[in-house]
């Protein structure tokens, strides 16, 4: 039987990583996935995390089975740090918070939970969007359509676009949004366009997920927090799906949660009966260890305060080296205008030159990211920058 499978392409993010580990030049630069990267260009273990693991080894009393819905208590904070504690679907008993292997473990129950309700739904996702949205929400059957986001001309929103097309859908129908720092193009919805697409999404009917992977590495924890916060004030459902990846840097931990906000606190219990049996019959239930370590951190205050320092050095080395590019780019005398990308937020952003320009830069200069152009800009730092800008001005 598996003799009829075809080959496939390398996966079009996670392939680089093999590419940029095989390539001997010892200038090669990786802009490839999306991982912080410090100045030695190491992903390193947060200090707040080594201190949890070593904690959680003196304290663990099993490796029973976690259960379908994971860690309740990881449950309860991670939906604070998100919603926050006093959220008013919080106080009303209307949320539901499954602990789930990563941001993509929580995306597919989330469109495994849709399909239950509605196997006709059609699920919008920006135009465009991180490319593993389509087949973590696809293969389950649900409709992909997309909704327009990003205008490559101008390197900004086009909000009356999205609307137009917003104002078209119903309640048969789902909006992927992304909560802040826009994977792949950096470019994030203002308050006041929260503010729109939740008063759309009420008049309207459809359901509003939220995809929330890079809390506080945009503009701090709250900030990144606050669009989707302001939806989730205005509508009666909506689902939210999160990743402790990046800002807990847990990424091989799997480390995500699926919040689920029902109109009541009746049909807040029935849903997550729903959930649990829907990831037990895809994965039957989370690893436990990095929701171990998230636990420990949110309840320890001093843990809580050295991961937020950490966090917040890494946000700033972003967005240092997003204002350092743009500078480097202009003192090489490149005409093209790149200051958009020190308006843009989180790691990603497009450079905006062609397929043909990002594979001739990675055949001639061993400099690896995404064929759409999205750069990692935390894989950038004092020692490959001006090699990078120098390779850029020459495929300009
Ligand atoms: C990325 O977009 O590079 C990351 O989210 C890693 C991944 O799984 O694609």
């Amino acid at each position: 039987m598996l003799e009829t499978l075809l080959q496939l392409p390398d996966d079009p993010i996670l392939g680089l990583m093999a590419a940029y580990r095989k390539d001997p030049n010892p200038l090669k630069i990786d802009l490839g996935v999306g991982v912080y990267k410090d100045e030695t260009g190491n992903t390193p273990v947060l200090e707040a995390v080594k201190q949890a693991q070593l904690h959680h080894i003196q304290t663990e009393t099993t490796k029973t089975y976690i259960g379908p819905p994971g860690s309740p208590g990881f449950g309860t904070l991670i939906e604070a740090l998100i919603l926050g504690a006093d959220h008013p679907v919080i106080t009303a008993g209307r949320t539901n918070t499954l602990q789930t292997p990563g941001g993509c473990g929580a995306l597919r129950a989330g469109a495994e939970l849709i399909k239950r309700c509605n196997a006709g739904a059609t699920v919008w996702v920006s135009n465009p969007t991180w490319a593993n949205h389509i087949p973590l929400m696809g293969d389950t059957g649900l409709q992909i359509k997309e909704y327009p986001y990003y205008d490559r001309a101008t390197a900004s929103i086009q909000f009356e676009a999205m609307i137009a097309t917003l104002e078209q859908l119903g309640p048969n129908d789902v909006v992927l949004l992304h909560g802040c720092c826009h994977n792949p193009c950096g470019a994030d919805l203002n308050l006041e366009q929260w503010q729109q697409v939740a008063e759309l999404a009420k008049a309207r009917g459809f359901l509003p997920l939220v995809d929330l992977a890079y809390q506080g590495l945009g503009d701090g924890l709250e900030e990144d927090a606050a669009g989707l916060r302001i939806l989730a004030a205005a509508v009666p459902e909506m689902l939210i799906t999160a990743s402790c990846s990046k800002n807990f840097g847990l990424y091989r931990e799997r480390t995500g949660a699926i919040i689920a906000i029902s109109s009541s606190p009746v049909a807040r219990d029935i849903t997550h009966s729903q959930l649990c049996n829907v990831v037990r019959a895809i994965y039957s239930m989370p690893p436990a260890h990095g929701a171990a370590l998230v636990e420990i951190i949110l309840s320890s205050q001093e843990l809580t305060a050295l991961w937020n320092s950490e966090l917040t050095a890494m946000r700033n080395r972003i967005n240092d080296l997003r204002r350092l590019l743009v500078e480097k780019i202009e003192a090489r005398g490149i005409q093209q205008d790149f200051s958009f990308i020190t308006r843009q937020k989180g790691m990603f952003s497009f450079l905006g030159v062609s397929p043909e320009q990002v594979r001739q830069l990675k055949a001639d200069n061993s400099i690896y990211f995404v064929e759409s152009s999205r750069i990692n800009v935390a894989g950038i730092n004092a020692g490959n920058i001006d090699y990078l800008v120098d390779s850029l001005a020459k495929v300009l």
